[in-house]
């Protein structure tokens, strides 16, 4: 088999990458290897950028995004006795759109055989090679066949545990990397959200997120210890403490039901540099992680794959080589923005093993002073709703 760009992974960025070149007339071929049903059972992100959502309007696969995706104009910080708002749209005249990852997934799916994007599903052993050189190719087993794919270029789409990044010599490669003393236990439930905005709460006894992803549907999480198992959380004990976090006037709303979806996930920061070696580019979480408290991870993989799509059709369309040299600098320097803001979000918000009354009191000073400073709430703001591309 022979294509253009081959990418590795179906996930959000590959499968918007995948769109975005075959808009411009580019061959694409994605080799996945999870089955679709797999894909679409892993609850994620729930904030979308101007930047995501403008990619989905730019390509046309917005039909439910429209209908379904809810504006949100702002978010709340709670300190364990009061809310304070940030409003996004007043500070920065944009806003955030609430769709979920698996909707994004559904979407570009679906959209994919009618435009001539290829994925091929359930591969196994998917291995990279001659990357350096610009006959790289992939090998994978499929239906129990040996396969090889032939391209220009591959792009590692395949999140942190793919085997895009590690094809790179470690030699050529340098890794940045904080791992967070704790995960976020998530539910999903079809109960009314707590409230029409997002809160994130930082309570004695730990963070607390009360998101959402529809009028009926509510999304929480609550922050746990490393070694705690989902098992060790039924239904009733994670709403029980999810109130107390959530605080009295925003945990007084919440209402209970069953949850359809339990998980557990850590949190860790991490940078792969450079986001290019040879013919193999890396795109998404493949190449960088960050903790969800700024729902930026979806977002960056959006970002980077708008980057990689433009430096391509360059190569591709107008033989213009500089968006594919330029491309690793370009991506880096938006990541390490959000790498920024997701780690000191979540160093405002969580309760670390070890913190001290300093470090709490700490805490609960900045979040006073982001409530008193316009100043304070603009520039969370700003990098809420996304730096510009
Ligand atoms: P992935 O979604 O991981 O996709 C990678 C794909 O590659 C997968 O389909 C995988 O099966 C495939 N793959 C892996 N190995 C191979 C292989 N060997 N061969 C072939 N294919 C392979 N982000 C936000 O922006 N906003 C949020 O609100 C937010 N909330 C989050 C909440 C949670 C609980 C978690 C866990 C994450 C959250 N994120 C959020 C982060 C976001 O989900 C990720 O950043 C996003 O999924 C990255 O997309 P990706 O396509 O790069 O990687
Ligand atoms: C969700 C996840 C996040 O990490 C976040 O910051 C906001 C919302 C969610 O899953 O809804």
């Amino acid at each position: 088999m022979k294509t253009q760009v081959a990418i590795v992974g179906a996930g959000p960025a590959g499968l918007l990458l995948g769109h975005l070149l075959r808009a411009e007339g580019i061959a694409v071929t994605i080799i996945e290897r999870a089955s679709p049903d797999y894909v679409l059972g892993r609850i994620r992100a729930g904030v979308l950028e101007r930047t995501t959502t403008d990619l989905l309007h730019r390509l046309g696969i917005d039909a439910r995004l429209n209908a379904e995706g809810l504006p949100h104009d702002g978010f709340m910080l709670a300190d364990g006795e009061r809310l304070i708002r940030i409003d996004v749209k007043a500070l920065t005249g944009r806003n955030v759109t609430v769709y979920g990852q698996t909707e994004v997934t559904r979407d570009l799916m679906a959209a994919a055989p009618e435009r001539g994007l290829e994925v091929i599903y359930d591969a196994g052993d998917v291995a990279l090679h001659d990357i350096e050189g610009d006959a790289p190719y992939l090998t994978f087993t499929n239906d129990g066949r040996e396969e090889r794919l032939d391209a220009r270029f591959i792009v590692g789409c395949d999140g942190f545990h793919g085997p895009s990044r590690k094809a790179i010599p470690a030699s050529v490669g340098r890794t940045y990397e904080k791992v967070y003393p704790f995960g976020w236990l998530g539910i999903l439930a079809d109960v009314p959200p707590c409230d029409h905005e997002l809160i994130y709460a930082n309570h004695d006894r730990g963070f607390a997120l009360a998101s959402m992803r529809s009028e009926t549907r509510s999304r929480y999480y609550v922050q746990v210890a490393l070694d705690e198992k989902v098992e060790d959380w039924p239904d009733d004990r994670f709403w029980d403490e999810l109130i107390v976090r959530l605080g009295p006037e925003a945990g007084g709303r919440v209402t209970r039901g069953p949850s359809i979806e339990k998980s557990i996930a850590p949190l860790r920061s991490f940078v792969f540099e450079p986001m290019r070696h040879g013919s193999l580019f890396l795109a998404g979480d493949s190449a960088h992680i960050v903790p969800p408290t700024g729902a930026k991870g979806l977002n960056l993989a959006a970002s980077d794959v708008a980057y990689l799509a433009e430096a391509l059709t360059g190569f591709f369309n107008r033989a213009d080589h500089d968006g594919v040299a330029g491309y690793s600098d370009r991506a880096l320097a938006r990541v390490w923005k959000a790498e920024r803001f997701s780690w000191q979000l979540t160093t405002l918000m969580h309760r670390f093993p070890g913190q001290t009354a300093f470090d709490r009191r700490i805490q609960v000073a900045e979040l006073d002073y982001i409530a008193r400073s316009k100043a304070a709430r603009t520039a969370i703001a700003e990098n809420y709703i996304g730096l510009p591309l």
